[in-house]
């Protein structure tokens, strides 16, 4: 058990760091938390109108996953489980923002492929599908979210199924605000188009 607790804090640690935020300052753009949805994430990014720093921040927040899954799949399934829920959790409440954070997508996409990569990619098409169809990014990202368990059971995955099913509902919660705007039809569209 301290094991995992160990992995869990390393996940943490990785997945604290606000790379939005970061990004922004080196590319001298406003402050994420400051526009649009007020989320750190790329999608939020894009709305800087800054395309590389959305993409950056895109493939490092998706790195802030992978790379604590790769790193302690050496110590076992449930080491490297812990290790990317923690860095979920790091992500979704940085103490560097005051526990405040971002909404989890890139890092579980991340987490995906860390644990089994055709999951990842499995989960990236989904996100592709939903958000191209929808024109909608938190549509992308919450069938991502729900495609993460049941690829992993797809694909034979069954000890990373609780797992997946947690960062999922983790991801859900984030989006609390989308889904309102969702239901209410007022969320906007991908590139700021017709709502
Ligand atoms: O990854 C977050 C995305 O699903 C929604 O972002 O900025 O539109 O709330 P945003």
């Amino acid at each position: 058990l301290p094991w995992l607790a160990l992995a869990a804090a390393c996940g943490l640690a990785i997945g604290s760091v606000p790379m939005g935020v970061l990004l922004a300052r080196l590319f001298g753009l406003p402050d994420p938390r400051a526009i649009g949805s007020g989320n750190i994430g790329a999608t939020n990014m894009l709305r800087t109108g800054h395309r590389g720093a959305a993409a950056a921040t895109l493939l490092l927040d998706a790195l802030k996953g992978f790379l604590p899954v790769w790193l302690f799949l050496g110590w076992g399934d449930l080491a490297a489980q812990a290790a990317g829920l923690g860095a979920l959790l790091g992500h979704c409440f940085s103490p560097w923002l005051r526990f405040r954070g971002g909404k989890g997508v890139a890092t579980l996409i991340g987490i995906g492929f860390g644990l089994h990569w055709p999951v990842g990619l499995a989960v990236v098409l989904t996100w592709l599908a939903a958000a191209g169809l929808s024109r909608i990014s938190s549509v992308g990202g919450l069938a991502a979210a729900a495609g993460l368990p049941l690829w992993l059971w797809g694909f034979g995955r069954w000890e990373a199924v609780l797992a997946g099913l947690c960062a999922a509902a983790l991801v859900w919660l984030r989006h609390a605000g989308n889904i309102r705007r969702l239901l209410a039809g007022t969320e906007p569209r991908i590139g700021g188009g017709r709502r």
